[in-house]
Order: structure tokens, then sequence, then C-alpha cells
């Protein structure tokens, strides 16, 4: 017979990084372009099956908001896991994700399973299946000191793209998180978050 086992999981990150739309895709598998700030805190809850087991998600999706930080402690209190989220085009979002983790090393409990989250990749990767970047255009393929983020002499962006992959994989690894990129405009790499968490929840 089959078991349902809770799991108490909260959602954090800067401001605007798509933390709410990430859930919302998990839970109700929408998007909306012009979601509102989170105010304190929003609770859903979400089933995800695994072959063996089913969990039940207690989502606590947290405000980013500078002046609720202090209201994070009573929503990953008690978590049995975390999503820490940043947004892929926002370097200064991956730092502000950092010092989440490390919050939650510190204050958390400690067999709390973390899950970072880069988030908007269909900013830096439109119209396309692969999370590897677009081969360089011919304009672009003599500037070799071009990197993502950077504007070439035209003056186009060559890319949205302010965090490299390989270097928040890095830090990730590092650190001991899953590590995921995920559009929650497109679906890419959402579900995925709460399935390998799930798998890493111990049968008790
Ligand atoms: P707070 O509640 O203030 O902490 O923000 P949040 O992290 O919950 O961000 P939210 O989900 O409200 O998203 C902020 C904005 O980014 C909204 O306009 C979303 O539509 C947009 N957004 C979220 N995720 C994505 C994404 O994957 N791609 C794109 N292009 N936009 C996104
Ligand atoms: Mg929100």
């Amino acid at each position: 017979t089959e078991r349902s086992v809770q799991v108490k999981l909260v959602l954090l990150g800067e401001a605007a990084v798509g933390k709410s739309s990430i859930v919302l895709r998990f839970v109700s598998n929408e998007f909306q372009p012009n979601k509102e700030p989170t105010i304190g805190a929003a609770f859903l809850t979400q089933k995800c099956r695994l072959e063996d087991r089913v969990l039940r998600y207690e989502i606590w999706d947290t405000a980013g908001q500078e002046r609720f930080h202090s209201l994070a402690p009573m929503y990953y209190r008690n978590a049995q896991a975390a999503v820490v989220v940043y947004d892929v085009t926002k370097a200064s979002s991956l730092e502000k994700a950092k010092t989440w983790v490390k919050e939650l090393q510190r204050q958390a409990n400690p067999n709390i399973v973390i899950a970072l989250a880069g988030n908007k990749i269909d900013l830096v990767t439109p119209s396309s299946d692969s999370a590897s970047p677009a081969p360089e255009s011919e304009d672009e393929a003599d500037d070799a000191t071009a990197t993502p983020g950077e504007t070439t002499a035209s003056g186009e962006p060559e890319s949205l793209r302010q965090v490299p992959r390989d270097e928040a994989e890095a830090y990730a690894q590092e650190a001991g998180l899953l590590f995921f990129e995920t559009s929650a405009k497109t679906g890419e790499g959402v579900v995925e978050i709460f399935t390998e968490i799930a798998k890493k929840i111990p049968i008790d």
C-alpha cells in the first residue's frame, strides 16, 4: 500500500527571482507574466509521486523583499527541504542566494536538503531546447574578450546571462547542494527540483 509522507519545504531568495512563479508552475502548471510580490509568505501544497512512494509537499513561499528577511526563520525552522532561488540574469541574486545557504547551514535542521535553482533560463536560451549557450554569431566570432552579460561593439546585448552555469554549479557542489537551472515561464527544470529533492528525503 502507498504511503504519503509530508515534507515541509521553504523557498528563499532575493525579491523577483521567481520563487512564487516556480511554485505556481509546480502546483498549477501555470505562469503569470506580472506576478505580484509576495507579502510575508504564501502556503501551498502539492503531491510528488516517485516510483515507490508519494510525498506531500507543504510549501512555504517566502517574500524576498528585505523588510521580510526577519520572518524567514519561522519558515525554514523544521523544514526538511529548501529551494534557494537566484536569477541567471542578475549576478547579485547569486550572492544573496549564497547568504541564504549560509544561514540555512548555520540555523536550519542539519539534515535539510537544499537545492539551488538558477531561474529565468528562458531569457538566456530563447527558442532553444538545450541549456548550453548558442554558438556565437559571425560578427562576434573574432571578439575574443566578449563574456556573457557584456555588450558587443555594436551595442547589441550578447546575452542576458550574468551567472555562468559552471560557476554556480561548482559553488553548489562545493556547498553540497542540488543544482538546477530553471524557467518558471517554460517549465524547464521545475518538476525536477521537487523530484530530485524527494529522492533525497529519507524513508522513515
Ligand atoms: P518576491 O515574492 O517579491 O520575493 O518575488 P518572487 O521571487 O516570488 O518572484 P515572482 O515569482 O513574483 O516573479 C517576479 C517576476 O519575474 C514576475 O514578473 C514573473 O512573471 C517573472 N518571472 C518569474 N519566473 C520567470 C522565468 O522563469 N522567466 C521569466 N522570463 N520571467 C519570470
Ligand atoms: Mg513571491
